[in-house]
């Protein structure tokens, strides 16, 4: 399934925890065709936005090493070479694996520990990496190169600030590479500008028309993620008095939420979503070790 979403859809270079790229054909098919501003107070990754035309896009998310990250491939996106010429000395420098350059595991490391292979190698240049990063937050490429060989792909500070995830069994391979072309080859020609602050504050800083379409993918408050932290009942119901406000002024919207999860139910967001349009959207995906897809209930929730 992976494969052929693929050959359709842009896959976010930043491989985001919780993205929404399985269900971007059922996103998709429910986004309205003529939006003029495209803006998204959540966007993560940003797997959303780029597999969405618009005449111009408004994007937001707290996380502003993410918004970084976004800034910096969008800066490198009219230098492409200077990018691939940069990550490859690094990925020397540090002698790393990547088998898209051509730098693959010796046979008798592969032999030996046959699931594992890419974090064994890796580990002492990843811990060489964390540490320059450490000593030097502002290099985002770092960061990038972190996220890339970390572990599950994600980014995580600990309570001094440090980057503290281990490394991850992966690898930069073709995936990696053909999320990075597609990404730069989406954001080149476009109209793009992000910001990093609390989705409120963010939509207030905006004078949003009927034009515009506005898509909200927030942390689920019943569901498990390292972002749902962030989260909290107070922020769901600004989160609901913010979208009522939208749908007053006509501005249309369509809010991703999940209603039940395992034996978890969100009843606020039920009991609001009922004036709605509530569509559910399902992933066929099912995990080898969490046979549980099929208990949770997630829906796209809009106002047209
Ligand atoms: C479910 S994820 C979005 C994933 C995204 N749709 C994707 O495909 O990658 C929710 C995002 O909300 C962000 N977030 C959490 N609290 C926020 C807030 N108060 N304002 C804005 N963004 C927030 C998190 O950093 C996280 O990236």
């Amino acid at each position: 399934m992976e494969t052929s979403l693929r050959k359709t859809f842009n896959r976010s270079p930043f491989f985001y925890v919780g993205d929404k790229f399985k269900l971007l054909p059922q996103l998709k098919e429910n986004f309205p065709k003529d939006i003029n501003r495209f803006i998204e107070p959540f966007c993560g990754g940003g797997s959303v936005f780029l597999n969405t035309q618009a005449k111009q896009y408004l994007l937001n998310d707290i996380d502003s090493n993410m918004v970084a990250l976004h800034k910096l491939l969008i800066a490198y996106s009219n230098n492409e070479d200077a990018f691939w010429s940069n990550i490859q000395t690094l990925i020397e420098q540090y002698a790393l694996s990547a088998t898209y350059f051509g730098k693959d595991i010796p046979q008798e490391l592969r032999k030996e520990f046959p699931k594992t292979y890419f974090a064994k190698y890796n580990k002492d240049a990843y811990t060489n990496l964390r540490a320059d990063f450490n000593a030097d937050k502002n290099n985002t490429l770092l960061l990038y190169l972190l996220l890339i060989y970390g572990f599950n792909h994600m980014i995580r500070f600990n309570a001094k600030g440090d980057f503290n995830l281990p490394v991850g069994n992966v690898d930069f391979n073709n995936n990696v590479v053909a999320a990075l072309k597609g990404y730069f080859e989406f954001v080149k020609s476009k109209d793009i500008q992000f910001n990093s602050t609390d989705f409120e504050a963010f939509l207030n800083s905006v004078e949003i028309t009927e034009k515009d379409f506005v898509y909200l993918d927030p942390p689920y408050l019943i569901t498990f993620s390292e972002y749902n932290k962030l989260w909290d009942e107070d922020c769901e119901m600004r989160l609901i008095r913010v979208l009522d406000e939208l749908n007053a002024r006509h501005v249309r919207f369509a809010v991703s939420n999940v209603l039940w999860h395992r034996k978890k139910y969100n009843g606020t967001f039920n009991y609001w979503a009922q004036q709605y349009n509530i569509v559910r959207v399902k992933s066929n995906y099912i995990s080898f070790n969490d046979n549980t897809e099929k208990d949770t209930y997630e829906v796209l929730v809009k106002n047209y």
